[in-house]
């Protein structure tokens, strides 16, 4: 199931709204990814807009590590840019779809983050399934909303179709979390 909301990207004049010293107090996003990210990690800032958790996910994967920015909106990919860069990161202009990565980077990424994200995705099973296809398996997503989104369950059902278990998330000030991660083929697979 394919789920389509009513909703529009973030307009980017509120942009700076998102990065605050008092959100970075509360919602940490160093503190909030360091358990799931090893040095080397290759991760995806899903709905990057002005780079909130972009640069602590550059701290987490070291310099061996890769983070890929990605965003529907160029100029919040702009926003970003001017915000941090490092020769481990880059830029991705995304539309539902379309596949979010290269053919040669499908099933290559370790995490993906969503942060604040989900409730502005038009095309969410086909996000999602993009999602899926650029995680290895045993690689997670992690989707965080704010507390009073209604919808937060129904992007876990549409990530479920997708081929995504459903298992705790981090705690977040004020947001409900989960983890989604891709299953591992198990080895029985093998052996019918
Ligand atoms: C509320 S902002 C959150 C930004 C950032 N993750 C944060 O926590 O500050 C949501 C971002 O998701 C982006 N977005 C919305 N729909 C998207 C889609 N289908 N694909 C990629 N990015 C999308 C918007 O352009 C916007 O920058």
């Amino acid at each position: 199931m394919s789920l389509s909301h009513p909703v529009k990207p973030m307009d980017v004049k509120h942009a700076q709204g998102l990065d605050t010293r008092w959100r970075r107090w509360l919602q940490n996003p160093y503190n909030i990814f360091q358990p799931y990210i090893k040095e080397g990690m290759k991760v995806m800032d899903f709905g990057c807009g002005s780079g909130f958790a972009t640069e602590d996910l550059l701290k987490l994967v070291g310099p061996t590590g890769k983070v890929s920015a990605v965003d529907c909106q160029r100029e919040m990919l702009e926003i970003t840019k001017r915000k941090v860069s490092a020769p481990n990161l880059n830029f991705i202009q995304y539309h539902a779809g379309k596949g979010v990565v290269s053919q040669e980077e499908l099933g290559s990424y370790d995490l993906v983050i969503a942060f604040y994200v989900m409730h502005e995705v038009e095309e969410l099973g086909k996000a999602l399934a993009d999602l899926r296809a650029a995680l290895k398996p045993g690689g997670q997503l992690i989707m965080i909303e704010f507390s009073f989104d209604r919808r937060f369950e129904s992007y876990l059902d549409t990530a479920i179709t997708q081929g995504f278990h459903v298992r705790k998330g981090p705690r977040v000030f004020l947001s409900r979390t989960a983890s989604l991660p891709v299953p591992e083929i198990s080895p029985s697979f093998w052996q019918v």
